[in-house]
């Protein structure tokens, strides 16, 4: 069965799937941006479970209950900082997405919804950003099975119209 990918605007921590992932920080214990939004909604019971992962390193992802979210699970990954390109930006990006998708599927995870990881906070540019996570998605939802449904949550609309460009190319 071949899995949906879209691209949506809005915010992630309303949205009901099986689980979101969060653009979060090696510490994973909150932050700004989409991580601090999904810590808010989630409750102060996810900084506790958080604490007890040890961090997480970029590129890689940790999972955590949703708590308070209608999502069953968060997916934590650290997206790299962007600094030019030259300093392996692409190559943990794609971790980033593949790790996510690997562990979603091993905890039976359905629908899954992403952020645009790396492009607030940390710079990465959009256009290049976009076209790594819909590739990545598209090979590792054949890699690991079970996934029906990927979301693309995207905050601004200027977003929305990128990823929809990647998605149909
Ligand atoms: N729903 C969906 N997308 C959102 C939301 C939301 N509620 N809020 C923001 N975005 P960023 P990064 C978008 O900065 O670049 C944190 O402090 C946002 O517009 O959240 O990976 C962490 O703790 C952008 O398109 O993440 C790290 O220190 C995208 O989410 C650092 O920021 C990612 O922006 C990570 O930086």
């Amino acid at each position: 069965m071949s899995t949906i990918l879209r691209a949506v605007q809005g915010d992630i921590t309303k949205l009901s799937v099986d689980a979101i992932v969060n653009a979060a920080n090696s510490s994973l214990l909150g932050g700004g941006g989409v991580d601090g939004a999904i810590h808010r909604a989630a409750g102060p019971e996810l900084v506790h479970e958080c604490r007890l992962l040890g961090g997480c390193k970029t590129g890689q992802a940790k999972l955590t209950r949703g708590y308070r979210l209608p999502a069953k699970y968060i997916i934590h990954t650290v997206g790299p900082v962007w600094r030019g390109g030259a300093s392996g930006e692409s190559e943990l990006l794609t971790a980033c997405y593949s790790g996510s998708i690997e562990l979603a599927a091993q905890h039976g995870v359905a629908t899954l919804a992403f952020p645009s990881i790396s492009t607030g906070i940390y710079g990465y540019p959009i256009d290049l950003a976009a076209k790594i996570a819909v590739s990545t998605v598209r090979a590792a939802v054949e890699q690991f099975q079970g996934i029906e449904e990927v979301i693309f949550c995207c905050f601004s609309q200027a977003d929305l119209a990128v990823y929809e460009d990647v998605l149909n190319q």
